[in-house]
């Protein structure tokens, strides 16, 4: 285990918080990045004193490789427009961050009022674009994790905390 249920929620908790002081008065739309980050925002939602919108944007970055390579498929669109609106993109982690990179661009062209961005988990180590993080719940060093959201090969997504997953697992595909 890396990172444990409750150090967890007292980090959501403390997000929860920051954003709901910094989006007061302001019409929010927070934009889960699937499949990853569905757990993180579900309960990131809940510790949000506002009012706002929930959109689902489903993401493949990898395919069927394990390499990133670049290439981003949007395998589900939003339903509303974004214009005018306050963007907070809720994203499990920032790796390489191509995948960001990618869906910041797409929904920059949107004419949202603004778009930040908040994860939950970020790997410095493996960075290739440099991503603005405005909100971030904790750094981690070169490992594969999984739980909390988080997969290998679709699996250990329900796991409650975030697990480091031994090296001799890793070799799986992964998407969103
Ligand atoms: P990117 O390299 O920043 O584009 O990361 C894209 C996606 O890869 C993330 O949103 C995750 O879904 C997935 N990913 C990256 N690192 C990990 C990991 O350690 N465990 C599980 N999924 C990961
Ligand atoms: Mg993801």
């Amino acid at each position: 285990m890396l990172i444990s249920a409750e150090r967890i929620a007292e980090r959501v908790a403390a997000l929860g918080a920051q954003i709901t002081k910094d989006y007061r008065d302001k019409s929010l739309v927070i934009v889960c990045v699937l499949r990853g980050s569905f757990v993180f925002a579900a309960d990131l939602a809940r510790a949000i004193g506002l009012p706002l919108k929930i959109e689902f944007l489903g993401v493949q970055s990898y395919g069927e490789d394990t390499e990133s390579s670049g290439v981003v498929r949007i395998t589900l669109d939003l339903k509303t427009p974004i214009a005018d609106e306050h963007v907070l993109v809720v994203e499990d982690i920032v790796d390489t961050g191509l995948t960001l990179n990618y869906l910041l661009d797409h929904l920059g062209m949107q004419s949202p009022a603004s778009v930040r961005v908040c994860s939950l988990l970020h790997k410095p180590a493996r960075a290739r674009v440099d991503i603005p993080i405005d909100y971030l719940g904790f750094t981690i060093d070169d490992v594969f994790v999984v739980g909390y959201g988080l997969d290998v090969a679709h699996y250990h997504r329900n796991l409650p905390y975030v697990a480091e997953l031994p090296t001799s697992n890793r070799d799986e595909t992964r998407d969103g």
